[in-house]
């Protein structure tokens, strides 16, 4: 599936040889949050000696060699001026969706984003006044609480229910909310627990926003690497009403590894949302594009198909890894499996009761920083998330660990 015009040096990388993610890269040197800072906005500093990291959500793998390649041409070439993303870059996204999710936006609904989180900002800021309600749906990736409170509009959480270790919608308390809000901020999938939203849950959403007009910001970000039968259903792929209220924000980052070199789109059907969305964006000077962040975007969606596939392999085998283990040696731990992405929910509430935090006993006791379940609000109390976007062995260990702390206690 890559571009007719594809760099060279990405189509002679098409049939890739196995990839190997067992390698352990050092990551200090450049900063990286996840292993030099362990800190982010989001949640408490951690600290720790040889603290083993897999809290948040990157990947400890290198990009695909096709995306590597191209950076490094482009890096030798040496003059990283202004540059544009061209009607080939909007093309190259069509068609990763046409062909990995069976959705082809119509090319003049697609606009150019720096990443995910800004492009909620913006829209917020631009079809909400101040004071208006946003529905977010809880546990959930906790930058949407800030998103929200911090451009001054209301929080309304609708908590999701947990079913048999696994997330449902609560549609009756949704509709209950819906009165107040302006905006429905969906997750899909969601995270942190991975679910993928079927084509009912978004229809039964869909019918409640459209009854109440509101606006859904959809977050695709973690739809790319699929671990169960469900598919990634698009928003706005349910219907024309769907597609005519939604904005579909989508990136490459966690799929191929590039959150430092971000780039994304967002796709609005409707017309004139749309080019109230652009003027607003430009008056923020947020469309230019990253002289990398393009780059890497386009080769990864034109010729990372078989990497991707690749690395789902990997990380459906890191995930069986953790229930096995799980199921064995840690007593009082649930892993929820999820559809898709990296990471894995842990249901800890019983341990984390008596230890009086089990975030905080794993950094303590066992030398391994997981993300607090309490940073995703309501409902993430007691629960911890893994990140096993990393070599197995390092995921083992890390398991290991927290097993012995455990056995200890
Ligand atoms: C659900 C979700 N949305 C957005 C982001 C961040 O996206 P960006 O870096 O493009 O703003 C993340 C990163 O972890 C995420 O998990």
């Amino acid at each position: 599936m890559a571009c007719a015009d594809t760099p060279a040096s990405a189509l002679g990388q098409r049939n890739i040889a196995e990839v190997d993610f067992d390698q352990i890269h050092d990551r200090q040197q450049f900063g990286s949050v996840k292993w030099a800072n362990q800190w982010d906005e989001f949640s408490p500093r951690v600290e720790g000696e040889d603290l083993l990291s897999l809290w948040t959500a990157d990947m400890d793998f290198r990009a695909p060699e096709t995306v590597i390649a191209r950076l490094r041409e482009a890096a030798d070439h040496g003059i990283y001026g202004y540059t544009r993303r061209d009607p080939r870059h909007y093309e190259i996204v069509q068609s990763w969706f046409a062909h990995r999710h069976n959705w082809s936006p119509k090319l003049e609904t697609l606009l150019p984003a720096p990443a995910i989180m800004p492009s909620v900002a913006a829209i917020l800021r631009t079809f909400t006044k101040p004071g208006d309600g946003v529905i977010v749906q809880s546990p959930v990736y906790s930058p949407y609480f800030e998103v929200v409170q911090g451009n001054g509009r209301v929080l309304l959480t609708n908590r999701l229910r947990l079913q048999n270790n696994r997330y449902e919608l609560d549609l009756e308390d949704f509709e209950k909310l819906a009165g107040g809000a302006k905006v429905f901020l969906l997750c899909n999938p969601h995270n942190p627990a991975g679910m993928a939203w079927t084509r009912e849950e978004l229809a039964a959403l869909n019918d409640i926003c459209e009854r109440h007009g509101i606006l859904v910001i959809s977050d695709d970000i973690h739809c790319d690497i699929r671990l169960s039968d469900r598919s990634h259903i698009v928003f706005s792929s349910i219907s024309d009403d769907a597609a005519d209220k939604s904005f579909i924000c989508t990136a490459p980052t966690k799929t191929f590894n590039l959150a430092g070199v971000p780039s994304a789109t967002i796709s609005v059907a409707n017309r004139k949302r749309r080019e109230t969305l652009l003027a607003a964006m430009q008056a923020s000077f947020m469309v230019n594009a990253n002289f990398f962040g393009r780059l890497a975007l386009e080769v990864a969606y034109s010729a990372g198909s078989p990497w991707l596939d690749q690395l789902t392999g990997y990380v459906a085998s890191n995930i069986d890894l953790v229930c096995e283990f799980a199921g064995e040696y840690l007593p009082g731990i649930t892993p929820m499996r999820p559809d898709a992405s990296f990471l894995v929910w842990l249901d800890a509430r019983a341990l984390d009761r008596r230890v009086g935090g089990i975030q905080k006993f794993f950094v303590d006791r066992a030398g391994v920083n997981l993300y607090d379940g309490r940073v995703y609000g309501p409902g993430g109390e007691g629960f911890i998330r893994l990140n096993v976007g990393c070599p197995r062995h390092l995921l083992r260990r890390g398991l290991e660990r927290m097993s012995s702390a455990l056995a200890s206690m």
